[in-house]
């Protein structure tokens, strides 16, 4: 909390607690943690989607021996282009949500399936979509959720490709390739890290491994989205700066709270200090989406955004310092319809708009309570946000309210090898130079061979959609070199005997 503000930090810590609320700070640094759910309808022109949807019993756990149940994975199959004996397996790692909304996002794979003679297989991701181990109620038992891990997810990869192999004719010398964005694409990454023997490379698009504690400084995300306003318009990122404390001056008064709510159009009026916690966080989880989904064409994400989503905030934020709270906070209101209101059709802001309990979020807060310990702070100078500390004991408290279970902070660098990974080899790393989570990504080219892709204007794994007219050269570039290694491990492959 900024200094001056009028809530000490201890009682928004322990309001947090109590109240479990999400838009707590740590939560909603973690809320943007989900960061795959965004992207938009399939830009599909000549590649339509047609899949079978296959179940595979997977064991709840693959690690101990006491627990001897299975549970339905979902898998989508497209085998249209695939040229048995031998055709490549193009493998997508399913990330934290419905495996069918990954599938229709990721316009590569259907791209590219017929060049390759490939087959396409999705899988989903244990405890989402339609693959729950124990029905929808395993979300409210942490003893339940105790099976949703990374480990456990790359284990059933491995044992359902391992099944396709050994029973689909034609497929036994296929080579297997993973292909995953964001939390999909850290698992792609570990899957040929874990088991080569399985996958023969892997494209880890947009794909943080590396911000884990320890391994990059905490302020990294923010820096990139406030530098993704600066370079958007005037003063843009300065005036989000200024923001905040316009926000805390007006909202000192019961006649400057109404005026925000009326101001924002917001569906339930601001009320209380905490209704202002609320709305802040609301408001800066609002420009760091922007900053993930600031692709280069209309997109359609919660809401339809237009091409170049910031430079089209940006307008109406290009103050200069003389400008009255009330002036700066209607450009904020006006920048942020951007966002919620551009088909014209909101009839009112909600603040707990992402904020809800859907099954894909709890799945992917337990992730980040127990393994997925994700950092982030903020410092308000070189990023355009209040000052906040990274507070592991208040994340860890919140985890524990939540669901029982503290974070290990240190477990993601010893089972993934943190930044000593050289070891390994045959894994793209692509980034995109406007995408937050590039922070946290793999940015310069790594013996093994581990390759980084930079798309310096780029949002967050551009690559993986479909290409578009409106695509700058440089995603173009990275696809066609992801399809030249695609086809250099693909050789190998069959080279070896
Ligand atoms: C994905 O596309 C398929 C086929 O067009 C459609 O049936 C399905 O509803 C889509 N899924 C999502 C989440 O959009
Ligand atoms: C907020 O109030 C303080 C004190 O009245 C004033 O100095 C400042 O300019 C106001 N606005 C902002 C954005 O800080
Ligand atoms: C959204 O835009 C429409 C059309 O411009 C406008 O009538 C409506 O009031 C806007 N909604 C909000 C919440 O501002
Ligand atoms: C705001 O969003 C929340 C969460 O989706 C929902 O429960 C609530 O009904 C919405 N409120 C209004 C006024 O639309
Ligand atoms: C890594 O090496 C490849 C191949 O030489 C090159 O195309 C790419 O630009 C390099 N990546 C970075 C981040 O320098």
């Amino acid at each position: 909390m900024k200094a001056g503000g009028w809530i000490p930090v201890l009682d928004r810590a322990a309001f947090c607690i109590l109240t479990l609320s999400f838009v707590c700070l740590d939560v909603v640094a973690l809320k943007s943690q989900l960061f795959t759910r965004f992207g938009g309808l399939p830009h599909s022109n000549n590649t339509p989607i047609i899949y079978e949807t296959l179940y595979f019993d997977q064991k709840i756990d693959h690690f101990g021996f006491l627990e001897d149940g299975t549970f339905k994975q979902r898998y989508l199959v497209a085998d249209k282009h695939w040229k048995p004996p031998g055709g490549p397996i193009l493998f997508y790692t399913g990330n934290e949500g419905d495996i069918t909304w990954f599938c229709n996002n990721t316009g590569f794979m259907w791209e590219i399936a017929e060049e390759f003679g490939a087959m396409l297989v999705f899988a989903e991701h244990r405890y989402y979509g339609e693959s729950l181990p124990f029905g929808q109620e395993s979300y409210s038992d942490s003893k339940h959720l105790n099976y949703l891990t990374s480990e456990q997810a790359l284990a059933d990869f491995a044992v359902l490709i391992q099944n396709l192999k050994s029973t689909l004719p034609g497929a036994q010398h296929s080579p297997v390739i993973s292909v995953g964005g964001s939390y999909g694409g850290m698992l792609s990454a570990w899957f040929r890290m874990k088991y080569p023997h399985v996958v023969v490379g892997a494209l880890a698009s947009s794909a943080p491994i590396w911000q884990f504690p320890g391994m990059v400084p905490c302020g990294e995300f923010y820096k990139i989205v406030t530098q993704d306003f600066a370079r958007s318009g005037h003063n843009c990122d300065a005036n989000v700066r200024k923001s905040w404390n316009a926000i805390n001056n007006v909202s000192s008064s019961a006649s400057g709270l109404q005026w925000l709510s009326e101001e924002f159009s917001l569906c339930t009026p601001l009320k209380s200090p905490v209704d202002v916690i609320v709305f802040k966080g609301w408001l800066q989880e609002t420009w760091v989406n922007l900053a993930m989904v600031d692709y280069p064409y209309e997109a359609n994400f919660l809401q339809p955004l237009p091409p170049w989503p910031i430079q089209v905030v940006c307008k109406y934020l290009g103050f200069d310092s003389t400008v009255t709270d009330h002036q700066l906070l209607h450009g904020v209101s006006q920048a942020a319809k951007v966002y919620y209101n551009y088909t014209g059709s909101a009839s009112c802001l909600n603040t707990s708009q992402t904020a809800t309990g859907s099954l894909g979020l709890l799945g992917w807060f337990y992730q980040a309570c127990t393994e997925m310990v994700m950092p982030m702070c903020t410092d308000g100078v070189q990023d355009m946000f209040e000052p906040e500390q990274w507070n592991f004991q208040a994340f860890s408290d919140e985890c524990h309210a939540m669901f029982g279970v503290r974070p290990r902070a240190d477990w993601a660098g010893t089972v993934y090898g943190g930044k000593d990974i050289a070891s390994h080899s045959n894994i793209i790393f692509s980034n995109g130079g406007l995408d937050p989570w590039s922070a946290g990504g793999v940015t310069h080219n790594l013996t093994g061979p581990l390759v980084s892709i930079m798309i310096p204007d780029g949002a967050h794994h551009l690559d993986l959609r479909y290409s578009n007219d409106r695509d700058p050269p440089s995603v173009r570039e990275a696809r066609s070199l992801e399809v030249k290694y695609f086809k250099q491990w693909i050789k190998e492959a069959k080279k070896t005997p």
